[in-house]
């Protein structure tokens, strides 16, 4: 049974066969591959764009979709979460899709080998969906020629489980990778070059992937200014000029904090092909995990 905790569960053959496919559907969309099949998502943490895309990705390859509202599951009556997902496991579905605040939630759902289960996020360890559809939008903008790209991660690097998703899997593909963040956001083990201004890469990146601050994960609070952060890693007019420099973001964005509001209507910026391509990428990895595999 093959699951997505993250992306190193899947072979080279798999990730090209991911963005080819996410090519194919985005040129004509294909017929109902995956007609009738049961998909169950399991949200214990906020979501806008991962959600509602996984959904439209499963309906618009045939798919049935169903919510269960964790804040109203028995979970809540005291209810183990391995027995929740055992009990969902039982109606029947074709493959769970779960985002959780703890990093080992999805591994330990996928290794009861119920159903294919999908890491829609998982604390600051993974968001394999997320790097796909990262990767695939570098992979169409740069024509299928990835190996020896820049890549600037700037912003809270440490909790975020997008940076460590694509800090994984850009490597794999043989894109460099470095990281830019004041100290309290920079991963204190890493072999990747370090910065903590911007300034020191900018002529020499082909994209900025900028993050948002996880407030969410921080104990207490890091900077009680977030004007004198944004002060150093917004990404601004002023700081680009006229460098041709790729911004994306995973969403969501602070405004004026992680980008300002001309380089979010800039052309240089793909928050929203980012976007755009995750319904894509996701069909293409349902797909994979439930007819393919
Ligand atoms: C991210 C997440 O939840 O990990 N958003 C997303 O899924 N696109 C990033 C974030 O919340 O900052």
């Amino acid at each position: 049974m093959q699951h997505l905790v993250d992306t190193d569960q899947l072979s080279l053959r798999q990730i090209r066969a991911i963005l080819d496919d996410t090519a194919r559907f985005k040129a004509k969309l294909p017929p109902p591959l995956l007609q009738d099949r049961l998909l169950i998502t399991l949200f214990f943490e906020n979501s806008t764009r991962t959600r509602s895309s996984f959904e439209i990705a499963a309906k618009r390859l045939g798919a049935h979709v169903v919510h269960l509202d964790p804040g109203r599951s028995s979970t809540k009556k005291g209810e183990t979460l391995e027995d929740t997902f055992a009990n969902l496991c039982a109606m029947g579905p074709d493959g769970v899709i779960i985002r959780h605040s703890e990093n080992d939630t999805p591994a330990r759902l996928a290794e009861m080998e119920m159903v294919p289960v999908i890491n829609a996020g998982a604390g600051s360890y993974a968001h394999p969906t997320q790097a796909l559809l990262d990767l695939y939008t570098l992979y169409e903008w740069f024509e299928g020629d990835l190996a020896g790209r820049k890549v600037a991660i700037v912003g809270d690097i440490v909790n975020s489980r997008v940076a460590a998703s694509d800090i994984r899997l850009f490597r794999r593909m043989g894109i460099e990778v470095s990281l830019v963040a004041p100290k309290p956001f920079m991963p204190p083990a890493t072999d990747l070059p370090r910065y903590e201004r911007i300034e020191e890469v900018l002529d020499d990146v082909d994209v900025i992937i900028s993050l948002r601050a996880q407030l969410e994960r921080h104990k207490k609070p890091i900077f009680d200014d977030y004007a004198e952060y944004a002060h150093h890693y917004c990404i601004t007019e002023e700081l680009l000029g006229d460098r041709g420099i790729l911004i994306m973001h995973p969403g969501p964005v602070m405004r004026n904090i992680d980008i300002s509001d001309e380089i979010l209507d800039d052309p240089r910026c793909m928050v929203l092909d980012q976007v755009r391509n995750g319904v894509f990428v996701r069909m293409a990895v349902l797909k994979l995990l439930l007819l393919d595999s």
